[in-house]
């Protein structure tokens, strides 16, 4: 079949270069792509968030299957319009995207399904949301804000005491952190655990459970620092046992598409679960209605199969058959300067100059590394940065540690002015014991 895939970054690289191995894809087209992807699939130069451009060239083209990377175009409601034109398509319709979209909303459908999350409360107003905050306080030392809106990532701060709880609300609340997103704010309880990240491909009721990853969101080693969309990523993760797997499926993943598909909102594409593993149990941090980035890098390097049979078959409503590698796969994401700020600008006048990326090819060609894109863009031959995370080196290894070090060496062959990356990424070793 011929398959577009939408969207850009390091998540629709893995997709493309998944499907382009798959025996039942013929071809593979990508909107609207980066240099990487540009080796595995033919670039189609209509941006990811323009909905009509998009619709027109996939009716046009007539694809098999197209697959919807990011979470923007399916809030825009892209996933839908191209079902009315007859299209297959795996991606979640508008009003199941709201589980990303609304923090406020995804907290709604937990509270109906069970499913445990932290305690919280949405507000418009900055003093109530500051006294709910000052209330979570007096039973613990920090405390969470959250812009409700689609944020990258980026929305979310967390607070030592009243004090930088309140600025943290009034911020969001202005939009001055992410721009127009914070109309509303979510504070909620802080949660002491470790991360994990547990997706599924979802079928209105029907759940299949991809292998576990943990991401590392913080920019800095030790996990410090602002938040990121994620600076590395590990499948499989020690924070996921085939225990808690089976409970995260029973009572988180589950439920979720149940109360979605009861809600008039049925889920169909992968749901993606954010979790705090804590000496309770798992606890809901968010929900995000795509793949996760950059987790999908490390998680398709261990997937076994025809990944382009598994998503048609949920754009079919039909069972896919889901695999994957006992490998470890490791992903560790190089940054441009100056990220998760915004990118120095360039004195009045003048133009940034490009930042060519070196030492591509010598990483890529090590044994078990592939070099995902993200932020790159091909300028005749010089590949050059034209994003935040630019790129995320993925290897697989016989275990993680094998992993984690064939995927430094790749990292070690690269460079470009200003790039910086953890450390530390697969090194948080084993959780402690849990109940
Ligand atoms: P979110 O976008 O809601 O997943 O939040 C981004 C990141 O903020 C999470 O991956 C966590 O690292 C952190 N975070 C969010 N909510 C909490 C919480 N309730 N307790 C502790 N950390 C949190
Ligand atoms: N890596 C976190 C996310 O995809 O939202």
């Amino acid at each position: 079949m011929r398959v577009l895939v939408v969207g850009g970054g390091g998540r629709e690289h893995a997709l493309a270069w998944a499907l382009s191995r798959s025996p039942s894809v013929r071809s593979v087209a990508c909107a609207p792509g980066n240099a990487g992807i540009a080796e595995v699939a033919s670039l189609v130069p209509v941006g990811a968030e323009d909905v009509d451009g998009l619709v027109t060239h996939a009716a046009g083209e007539g694809y098999d299957l197209v697959v919807v990377g990011p979470e923007v175009p399916l809030a825009l409601g892209l996933a839908d319009e191209l079902r009315e034109r007859g299209l297959r398509v795996f991606g979640c319709s508008r009003a199941a995207a709201e589980i990303e979209g609304s923090k406020a909303f995804a907290k709604e459908v937990m509270a109906r399904a069970g499913v445990p999350t932290a305690r919280w409360g949405a507000f418009t107003d900055e003093a109530h949301a500051a006294s709910f905050a000052g209330d979570l306080l007096r039973r613990a030392r920090r405390v969470v804000v959250k812009a409700d809106g689609l944020a990258a990532g980026k929305g979310v701060v967390i607070c030592d005491g009243e004090e930088q709880a309140r600025e943290a609300i009034r911020s969001l609340l202005a939009g001055d952190l992410v721009g127009g997103a914070g109309a509303r704010v979510v504070v909620e309880e802080f949660l002491i655990g470790r991360e994990a990240s547990c997706m599924a491909l979802v079928d209105g009721e029907r759940v299949w459970p991809l292998a576990a990853c943990e991401d590392h969101k913080t920019v800095h080693d030790g996990d410090v620092g602002p938040m990121t969309g994620g600076m590395g990523a590990i499948s499989p993760t020690p924070v996921i046992d085939g225990a808690l797997a089976a409970r995260v499926e029973r009572e988180v993943l589950a439920p979720t598409a149940r109360a979605l598909a009861e809600a008039g909102r049925p889920f169909s594409g992968v749901l993606y679960a954010g979790l705090m593993v804590t000496a309770d149990g798992p606890r809901v941090l968010e929900f995000n209605c795509r793949f996760g980035d950059p987790e999908t890098q490390p998680l398709l390097a261990r997937f076994e199969g025809d990944l382009g049979a598994a998503l048609l078959a949920i754009a079919e409503g039909r069972a896919p058959t889901v695999a994957f590698s006992p490998r470890a796969a490791c992903c560790v994401v190089l940054a441009a300067r100056n990220y998760p700020g915004p990118p120095e600008r360039p004195p009045s006048g003048t133009r940034s100059p490009a930042v060519v990326i070196e030492g591509l090819a010598e990483a890529g060609a090590l044994e078990g590394v592939t070099v995902f894109h993200a932020g790159t863009r091909r300028v005749r031959d010089q590949v050059v940065v034209s994003g935040g995370r630019v790129l995320g080196v993925t290897a697989t290894g016989a275990d993680l540690p094998d992993a984690r070090s064939r995927a430094y060496d790749a990292v070690a062959k690269i460079h470009f002015d200003g790039m910086h990356f953890r450390r530390d990424i697969g090194a948080r070793g084993e959780p402690p014991a849990r109940r």
